[in-house]
């Protein structure tokens, strides 16, 4: 397959491309600067049409993950950057598709397993759960990262695109043991003797690992009758304090400093980050890959967490 990934050379454009790349595909990553890679990239500047349109010509898949990085303090600037680059590359994708004679068969876009409301009481499916943004008293952080979602699905959705099915990747974390992805910082906090619960610790953490988060992926891409909204995350979130007690004995240390309110957000501000990552209750479960049959590999975090750190210890880059 032809398998175009804008915005792929990021931590999951990474683990995409570098799977596909394996797997005999042809890939070519639309990026805005250029560099040496294993598979073709392509010049792009991620809102206005260019040669690399050509690209998407009788391309079977396209996957869209381009967006300025959530890690850092949401400050106007960050915030209207966050917002911009993921409306603005998705609405120049549909003008590009609306363009060629031979469009992909399937467009997966990115978004955000943050789009369900802070969920202590239940678990948040595509059907049931609820969408955030309208609670009274969250932070203006939370809500922020809410509305970028919702409008980066709208973007996605608004413009019909009739050749091209289209889903949306409502993914939790994803965790690969790739330096500077988001286990990477989860192990260091343990590794330093910091992981202990993120007071309160009732909040629940979404994940997915990485060889599940592609198998996903290419079952999205193989099952021609699935498109809308679909939750990419383990089906068994858990709560912080059980999820970094799993991290603390995968990695083999008992030992992890409780983080209170006031620590961690002094912590985040330093870091230049928001604490939202880790306050926000995220119970999110995969109900339509469930129900279409796909099978996780690693769907306990104490599997994969063994996993994980078992290659974090070997990783080369
Ligand atoms: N990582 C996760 O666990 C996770 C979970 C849920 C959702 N997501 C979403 O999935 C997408 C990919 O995640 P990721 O972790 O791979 O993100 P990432 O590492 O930050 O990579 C995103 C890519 O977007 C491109 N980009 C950055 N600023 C841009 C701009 N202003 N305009 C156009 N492109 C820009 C960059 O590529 P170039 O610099 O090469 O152009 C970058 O490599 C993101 O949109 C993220 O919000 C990620």
């Amino acid at each position: 397959m032809k398998i175009v990934i804008a915005g792929g050379t990021g931590q999951v454009g990474t683990i995409l491309a570098r799977h596909f790349h394996q797997n005999g595909h042809n890939v070519v990553v639309l990026s805005r600067n250029l560099r040496e890679m294993p598979w073709r990239a392509v010049y792009w500047d991620g809102c206005k049409l260019g040669p690399w349109l050509d690209e998407l010509k009788r391309s079977d898949v396209l996957i869209n993950l381009a967006g300025r990085s959530v890690n850092c303090r949401y400050s106007q600037t960050s915030r209207r950057a966050i917002l911009n680059s993921r409306v603005l590359s998705t609405q120049v994708l549909h003008q590009a598709i609306a363009q060629i004679e031979y469009p992909p068969a399937v467009w997966l876009n990115a978004s955000t397993a943050t789009i369900y409301r802070h969920a202590l009481d239940r678990p948040m499916d595509e059907e049931s759960g609820e969408l955030g943004g309208n609670e009274a008293g969250e932070p203006d952080t939370w809500k922020f990262s809410i509305q970028v979602a919702k409008a980066w699905e709208e973007s996605f959705f608004s413009t019909s695109t009739p050749g091209t099915r289209k889903v949306a990747l409502r993914s939790a974390m994803t965790f690969s043991p790739d330096r500077g992805g988001v286990f990477d910082v989860f192990l260091r906090l343990v590794r330093l003797g910091l992981g202990g619960t993120t007071l309160p610790g009732t909040q629940f953490v979404s994940w997915i690992h990485e060889v599940d988060f592609i198998r996903s992926v290419e079952f999205l891409i193989a099952r021609q009758e699935i498109s809308g909204t679909v939750n990419l995350a383990s089906p068994l979130p858990l709560p912080n304090r059980e999820f970094l007690g799993v991290l603390r004995k995968a990695w083999g240390t008992r030992f992890g400093v409780p983080t209170a309110n006031w620590m961690l957000e002094m912590g985040t501000f330093l870091l230049r980050t928001e604490s939202e990552l880790v306050l926000k209750s995220r119970q999110v479960i995969p109900g339509r890959l469930l129900d279409a049959g796909f099978e996780f590999r690693y769907p306990k975090w104490d599997q994969a967490a063994e996993e994980l750190v078992l290659r974090w210890r070997h990783f080369k880059t």
